[in-house]
Order: C-alpha cells, then sequence, then structure tokens
C-alpha cells in the first residue's frame, strides 16, 4: 500500500530487524528495506501480517510505501555505509522528510550530514539506541538529537517502543545537531568501563579467594539483587553459569582473553582529551582492551619475570571489599562520563540536562543500573552540578566504600594482580578530592626549561624565574 506506512527502516540486520518488529507491536505500521532478499523475506515471515509490517529491496518500493514526512531510521553499520545509504534516499525523499540514523556514528560525521541535508530541506537526527538485540525487540533505550519541531514527528513512535522505567519511556529529546549521537558515545565509553571494572572483581575474587564459577554466579546474583544492581551484574551472573556445550566445565574458561572493540571507547577517550576532562576509568578500559590483544607478547613475558604468590584472603572477607570496591568505581565512572557530557554540553552547545540522560538509561541500555535512580535525583537537585563527586547526595556512599577500595588496589598490588581500572578509579577520587596538588612542581620544571612561566599562590600575576644560578 502506497504512501501509508508510519515508519520506514534502513537494514534488517539483527537489530534492524528487532526494531522494526518493536514498532509494528506498538500499533504502527512500518515498511524495512534491505538489498539481501533474505533478510527481506525473513522480516516478511516474521512480520506475519504485511498490512502491519512489510519490506522490499527497492529503495523506490520502500519510500513510496511511507507516509509523509517521511521517518527513515537507518540501522546499518557506522562509517562511509550511512553516507552511501542517504545518497541512494535523497532522490526519492521530499522536503520535511526526516532520516534517522540510529547506529553509533561518531558525532562530527553526524553533524556534517545534517548540515548537508538541512541545505536540501531534509532532517537528520543522530539517534543511539542502545540494549543490544533484545533491546532493540523490546524496548530499547534512545538518545535523540537533531531538530527539536522535527523530533515531535517521530516522539510517539520512540515513546511507544522505547523502554520504560516505571512508565516513563527510556528516550528524550537530548540536544540539536549530534547530541544524540555524543551521549551515546559516552554511554558506550562508561560502559567499557563498568566492564572492566566488573571482570578486574570476577579476577580479584577468583585469584584471591579461590572463588568457584558456582560461587561467583551466586555473588554477582546477590550483588544484583542489592545497590550494584544493573544489567552487567546480571549478566555477569548469568555467564559463570553458562556449561560449554563444546567441552567439560563452564564456557567463561574457555573463552580467548582478547576483547575487541568497536571505537565507541576509544573515541570517548579521545574526545575526553580534546575538551580536557578526565576520564581516567574509560581511558584504562580502552587500553586494557588493547593490552588483552597482545596475547602472544603476553604469553612471552610473562615467561620472564616472576610475581608474587598470592596470599589468600578469607571469601567472605573479600566478597565483602569487592562489593563496596565494584560500588565505589561504579559511581566514579558515572562521575567521570558525566563530567564529560556537561563539558562537550557547553563545548558543542548541546545544552543537555543531566538528570534527563540519566534518567532515560535508567531502563533499556547496557549501562542500566540502580545507582541512575540515585544520578537521576542528584542532578534534579542541581542541575548545574559539575561533577557527581560534588553531589552532597553521593558523599556518603563514596565515603564509606573508599576504603574497600584502598584495601583492594594495595591487595591486588601486593600479590600482581592487575587492577587498572580500580586502581584508576581511586586515584581520580584521591586527586579530583585533593585541594592540594604537586602540580607546583610541574610548572616550575616548565618554567625551568622553557620558561613557560608559572603564577603563585600568594600574589596575582605571571612569573618567570632564571632557575640556573
Ligand atoms: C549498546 C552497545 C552497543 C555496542 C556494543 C559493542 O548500547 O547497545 O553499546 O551499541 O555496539 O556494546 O561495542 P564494542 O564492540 O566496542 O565493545
Amino acid at each position: 500500500m502506497k504512501g501509508t506506512y508510519d515508519f520506514g527502516l534502513v537494514g534488517l540486520g539483527v537489530m534492524g530487524r528487532n526494531f522494526i518488529l518493536n514498532v509494528a507491536d506498538n500499533n504502527f505500521t512500518a515498511f524495512g528495506h534491505d538489498l539481501d532478499t533474505e533478510k527481506v523475506d525473513a522480516l516478511r515471515k516474521e512480520g506475519g501480517n504485511t498490512q502491519r509490517v512489510d519490506a522490499s529491496t527497492e529503495v523506490k518500493t520502500f519510500v513510496e510505501a511511507l507516509s509523509t514526512p517521511r521517518k527513515i531510521m537507518l540501522l546499518v553499520p557506522a562509517g562511509k555505509i550511512v553516507d552511501i545509504v542517504i545518497e541512494g534516499l535523497l532522490p526519492l525523499l521530499d522536503p520535511n522528510d526526516i532520516i534517522i540514523d540510529g547506529g553509533n556514528s561518531f558525532f562530527t560525521d553526524t553533524d556534517r550530514r545534517e548540515a548537508y541535508l538541512a541545505e536540501k530541506g531534509i532532517h537528520f537526527f543522530g539517534s543511539g539506541v542502545s540494549g543490544g538485540a533484545k533491546g532493540a525487540r523490546l524496548g530499547p533505550s534512545i538518545m535523540p538529537g537533531g531538530n527539536k519541531e522535527a523530533y515531535l514527528h517521530v516522539k510517539p513512535i520512540f515513546e511507544a517502543v522505547a523502554a520504560k522505567y516505571k512508565g516513563e519511556p527510556c528516550v528524550a529529546y537530548l540536544g540539536p545537531k549530534s547530541a544524540g549521537n555524543y551521549v551515546k558515545m559516552v554511554h558506550n565509553g562508561i560502559e567499557y568501563g563498568l566492564m572492566q571494572l566488573t571482570s578486574e572483581i570476577y579476577d580479584l575474587l577468583k585469584k584471591g579467594g579461590d572463588f568457584t564459577n558456582d560461587e561467583l554466579h551466586k555473588t554477582y546474583t546477590q550483588w544484583n539483587n542489592g545497590r550494584l544492581q544493573s544489567f552487567l551484574v546480571q549478566i555477569t551472573s548469568e555467564i559463570f553459569e553458562q556449561n560449554d556445550t563444546l567441552g567439560d566445565g563452564k564456557l567463561v574458561d574457555k573463552i580467548l582473553d582478547k576483547a575487541k572493540q568497536k571505537g565507541t571507547g576509544k573515541w570517548t577517550s579521545q574526545n575526553a582529551m580534546d575538551l580536557g576532562i578526565p576520564v581516567p576509568s574509560i581511558d584504562i578500559a580502552v587500553s586494557m582492551r588493547e593490552i588483552s590483544a597482545l596475547k602472544e607478547e603476553r604469553i612471552a613475558a610473562d615467561k620472564l619475570y616472576s610475581r608474587p604468590t598470592v596470599t589468600l584472603m578469607p571469601k567472605a572477607q573479600l566478597e565483602k571489599l569487592a562489593e563496596e570496591a565494584l560500588y565505589f568505581s561504579f559511581i566514579i565512572t558515572y562521575a567521570q562520563g558525566l563530567h564529560q557530557l556537561a563539558d562537550a554540553s557547553k563545548e558543542y552547545g548541546y545544552d543537555l540536562n543531566m538528570a534527563v540522560i540519566a534518567k532515560i538509561w535508567r531502563a533499556g541500555c547496557i549501562i542500566r543500573a540502580g545507582l541512575l535512580a540515585d544520578i537521576t535525583e542528584a542532578f534534579n537537585a542541581d542541575s548545574t552540578l559539575p561533577n557527581l563527586l560534588l553531589s552532597p547526595s553521593f558523599i556518603e556512599k563514596i565515603q564509606s566504600t573508599v576504603g574497600a577500595a584502598r584495601a583492594l588496589v594495595a591487595y591486588a598490588a601486593k600479590n600482581g594482580i592487575p587492577v587498572p581500572g580500580l586502581s584508576n578509579s581511586l586515584t581520580y577520587f584521591d586527586a579530583y578530592t585533593s585541594s592540594r596538588l604537586p602540580l607546583n612542581l610541574i610548572q616550575a620544571q616548565r618554567d625551568y626549561f622553557g620558561s613557560h612561566t608559572y603564577e603563585r599562590l600568594d600574589r596575582e600575576g605571571i612569573f618567570h624565574t632564571e632557575w640556573e644560578s
């Protein structure tokens, strides 16, 4: 049926197929497009009723099937393919049609595409979508940015398909230009940090407490029922239970310890450096994926050096410290990511509302966690909060758990267990909360060798000293 479908989706891979079926489940008619006949046929079959959800390999059939202004979402791999798909659609579109890029595109690409399409009267949105395949099907967290008026056409659909937290949809218009992609990028940076921390704690429990997979499953399950409640802790508990169907024992022990990455964590770190905002818990999570990839070199180096024999810690004591340290370092990681967002908002004119961002992360996305309800409240109480560590409601949470982080970092160092995420989180905390740091010496060194000048504590002005007598 020409010109009647409410929503169009290009890219019928797992995410695309699940997303479009979710749209159709919510009483919107949807039409998909993919060049792959198998994917088109699979969707038509799974959709059941072609008046509700249909698809075509022909871009013209696809565009003509949609009602105007057309709302076309792209769920294709980030990069050149997005531009190619846009070029294919352009000659068939009318002014005021809307293209939504739901992939993990780099934010400056979104700005470029928005400006290019605006010249042709087409609205372009960068919209983060988080929650993996299951989220896309049952309710993702959606992070749209772009032209606000055009968003109103998409809003009812996004609000219907998004995950719900106590009835509230986990989607909100975040800001102009690439705000949506930027927020999703930092979401992923935080995701990298939390994953690194969860895996370090697993290593500590295993090496320092001799925890079996069954015990790890129990511990993470218990944590997921408490203040650490989160998607990542929940799936971690389930991972320890999974048997290896190709051999004996649990699958987790057979998986090669080389972590891959598609780049969003690295972009978060790179851009944080450009902004001058420290996010060391995210930086180290990226570096650890890089170190993990050096498997052959790690094996060779392992043979060259001895390391201390691990002194086991009583299980109950270690478990308690681990829970507190994980809670502490989760808070620090969210604090860093949100600090970056607050700064990027000023730098790029996004006008982000931090409480709204924390709110739409409470369900659907990969970093959803009980903690996000507390974070939402902290920013509701003070929308100008530069850093979560300055929120009165977080002082007690941090103060009561930082001791465990200190104890575990010291224990890990003594026993040769790498915990860079945990120690970076602790060091960030110690540095951020120090009114005096030794960087006065760096200023003196810079002035000594390069006449770079320095400021003083006790008087105004710019000073230089001839250091060599
Ligand atoms: C999400 C995820 C998703 C991301 C994967 C893989 O929010 O659903 O962030 O967008 O693509 O987590 O990322 P890496 O391959 O870089 O680990």
